[in-house]
């Protein structure tokens, strides 16, 4: 997914050319070993999306970016990057951002560490950008530590329930696309209906962008994905496709059986295969397209012009390559 490409807002990737030696700044230390770990994936890249929302928001009205802007952006990409190092050691990754994990290459303790390391320097940043944001950033990732455990709660529970599964992706990642945007229009200044209306998009972006994640789970390849499908199944994480699943009479009989109890590569291949069908699927990507409408509403209170188009075409890009069932 490019999302530069799909955005088509050429002062953005400026902006994010500006943003990348700052990133590294955040990080580095002079200690040798610590700055080995803490630039590990920001070397290996990502997407830079929350940046990029923060950005977008902050220059909605054609203002150039500021330090300041580009410092928000900073700001929230170091807890997504900090909520990495930590879900790689709770889901037991191997691989990153197409690298070895942090936790693989380095060790769950230093993981951990680092990632709180990385977190403590988001903080610091945020605490420049005035009381707000820093309030703001702080209970964000207060909002991204209950979804991951609210996860990890229901984990092999065959009974959770869509509304379970959908506090959890809210906590986990839409909140801090939420806060994101919210961040940008902060930074630049914007009325606050705006600076409303920029956190609603942020928010239903964040939902659609965890609801496709999961889908592509279920009905990716090893070549899409960088690492092989139906891991969420495998590790006991029920997203949605599977949750529809289970509500059908024959196929919820099938996966029941499967569930509540890791899986070896076979029985995780057989239960992906039940999730991967039409019906349930089709249900996950209506949702996605329900969030898709709910971020072009909210858009259109947010901003005119060039940036509500392309913010329209990623959100768009993100929905539309999704099997149209
Ligand atoms: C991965 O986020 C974690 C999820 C919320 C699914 P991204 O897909 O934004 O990761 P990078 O930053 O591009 O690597
Ligand atoms: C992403 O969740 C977790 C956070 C961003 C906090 P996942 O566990 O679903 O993401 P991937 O699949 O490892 O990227
Ligand atoms: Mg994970
Ligand atoms: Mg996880």
């Amino acid at each position: 997914m490019n999302v530069i490409e799909l955005l088509g807002l050429p002062s953005i990737t400026g902006q994010l050319g500006l943003l990348e030696p700052l990133l590294v700044e955040s990080v580095v230390t002079g200690d040798p070993f610590l700055d080995e770990v803490t630039t590990h994936l920001l070397a290996a890249g990502g997407k830079r999306i929350r940046p990029v929302l923060a950005l977008a928001a902050a220059s909605s009205e054609g203002a150039t970016a500021t330090r300041e802007d580009l410092l928000g952006g900073v700001a929230v990409e170091l807890v997504h990057l900090a909520s990495l190092y930590h879900d790689d050691v709770m889901d037991e990754a191997t691989m990153r951002r197409n690298v070895e994990s942090v936790n693989a290459r380095f060790g769950n303790l230093v993981a951990i560490v680092a990632g709180d390391f990385l977190l403590a320097r988001s903080a610091e940043i945020a605490a420049g950008l005035g009381t707000e944001i820093a309030q703001l950033l702080a209970s964000t990732l207060a909002d991204l530590c209950r979804g991951q455990v609210a996860e990890v709660h229901t984990a092999f529970h065959a009974g959770r329930t869509e509304e379970q599964y959908l506090a959890a992706i809210s906590g986990k990642t839409a909140a801090l696309m939420a806060t994101s945007a919210r961040i940008g229009a902060l930074t630049a200044g914007l009325g606050r209906p705006q600076v409303d209306a920029f956190t609603d998009f942020g928010r239903a972006f964040g939902m659609i962008f965890q609801i496709r994640d999961d889908i592509l789970d279920v009905i990716g390849t090893e070549e899409l994905l960088g690492k092989p499908p139906g891991q969420d199944l495998a590790e006991g994480i029920y997203t949605l496709p599977a949750l529809s699943t289970l509500r059908d009479p024959e196929r919820g009989r099938e996966l029941r059986v499967l569930l509540g109890r890791p899986l070896d590569e076979p029985e995780r291949e057989k239960a992906r295969e039940i999730v991967n069908n039409p019906a349930a699927i089709g249900e996950s990507v209506a949702l996605a397209r329900k969030y898709a409408d709910e971020a072009r509403l909210a858009l259109e209170v947010a901003t005119v012009g060039p940036t509500r188009e392309s913010l329209e075409n990623l959100t768009r890009g993100f929905v539309d390559t999704l099997p149209s069932l």
